[in-house]
């Protein structure tokens, strides 16, 4: 398969290509979905979840499905509660912001406490009968305490950095017991039929290197530490972080997403012999044609047919965007890598 061969840096027929938040608002076989329930809803019916996860590969020639959940699920069990607010935002009901907050929360038994989700795996491994390969995902440690410290979306990110400031010690128990967290719901949902897991660090583009080197990283080293060996290769994107990809690349992951803000080459050449995935930027897709034509054929050359590529957005797909273009993105990155493999 495509996108397993190229994560092991195989060579591939044509490049394999898959989408960051390849399910839902853009597609209207989602919304009429969503009219009906709530986004959390979603997520916890298995046959809906599973669903949804399919519905772009029925559209598209996609070379993997991604399990239809979110990075915010396993904080329901650990004691922090959080809703949707009406306008799409998260809502943390109550932000984690000291000693006595975290040590009211715990770690989970994924297995249990987040069996919707294995339920789904299992699901979409069936109904795909192994024509497609199925990614499992989970938020990085500091993605999620961004989260909880601050209580949801933030444009300055100053809760998380000054608690992360003023007392490192409870900050690292945070980042501990989230990545304890994250490794075992990796684990489980590999257990449940994931065939490749993605660690999405969306947050970490807002931090100094200093502070992402010493209070971030290793947390993130652990969960790759804990994961890889378990027969699924490891993604980790670590969003906004083109300034810092010679740290990034110490993560451990056999995968590396990169965002659109740096040229696919420069940053694969910083990262070493891994493979990589990406770069389009995601509002490309607003363009006609002719104009998302030319940023694929950039990033296609910038790949330089190295075994290893995967296609992807540099970030999520928007609900902007029009499904035809899309279909158009996916059979370009197909068409114009057929046979140009090196
Ligand atoms: O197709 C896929 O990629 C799988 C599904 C998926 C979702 N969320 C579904 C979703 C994945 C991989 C995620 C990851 C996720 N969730 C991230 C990391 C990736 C990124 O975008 O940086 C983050 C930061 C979240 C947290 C989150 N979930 C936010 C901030 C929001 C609200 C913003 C928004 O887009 O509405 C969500 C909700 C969410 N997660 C939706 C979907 C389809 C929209 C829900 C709706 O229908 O209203």
């Amino acid at each position: 398969m495509r996108f397993l061969d190229a994560c092991a840096r195989r060579p591939t027929d044509a490049t394999p290509v898959w989408l960051m938040r390849q399910a839902g608002r853009y597609l209207p076989e989602y919304r009429a979905i969503r009219e009906r329930l709530s986004f959390i809803e979603m997520c916890k019916r298995p046959e809906v979840a599973c669903e949804v996860t399919l519905q772009p590969l029925r559209r598209f020639d996609l070379d993997a499905a991604i399990v239809f959940a979110d990075i915010l699920l396993p904080l329901e069990p650990m004691g922090v509660g959080f809703h949707f607010a009406p306008e799409g935002g998260p809502v943390i009901e109550q932000p984690i912001r000291s000693g006595r907050d975290v040590r009211g929360i715990r770690a989970i038994d994924p297995r249990s406490e987040l069996d919707y989700v294995m339920e789904t795996l299992g699901l979409v491994r069936r109904e795909l009968e192994g024509r497609t390969p199925v990614i499992g995902f989970a938020g990085a440690p500091y993605t999620l305490a961004s989260y909880v410290v601050e209580g949801g979306h933030t444009r300055d990110y100053a809760h998380v950095k000054a608690f992360m400031l003023e007392d490192p010690a409870t900050f690292a128990r945070l980042m501990e017991l989230l990545a304890e967290v994250v490794a075992g719901y990796l684990l489980a949902q590999i257990e449940a039929g994931a065939q490749a897991v993605q660690l999405f660090d969306s947050w970490v583009g807002w931090l100094a290197p200093y502070d992402y080197e010493r209070l971030v990283l290793p947390h993130v080293r652990y969960v790759v530490d804990q994961v890889r060996g378990h027969g699924a290769p490891v993604i980790y994107f670590a969003n906004g972080a083109s300034g810092m990809l010679d740290l990034v690349g110490r993560a451990g992951a056999d995968v590396y997403g990169v965002d659109w803000r740096v040229a696919l080459d420069r940053a694969w050449e910083q990262l070493g012999d891994v493979a990589v995935q990406g770069n389009l930027d995601p509002l490309a897709l607003l363009g006609p044609p002719a104009a998302i034509e030319a940023r694929v054929v950039d990033v296609l050359e910038r790949a330089g047919g190295r075994p290893g590529h995967i296609f992807n957005l540099g970030h999520g797909l928007t609900p902007q965007v029009p499904p035809d273009h899309v279909k158009f993105l996916v059979d370009t990155v197909h068409r114009l890598s057929a046979g140009a493999r090196r």
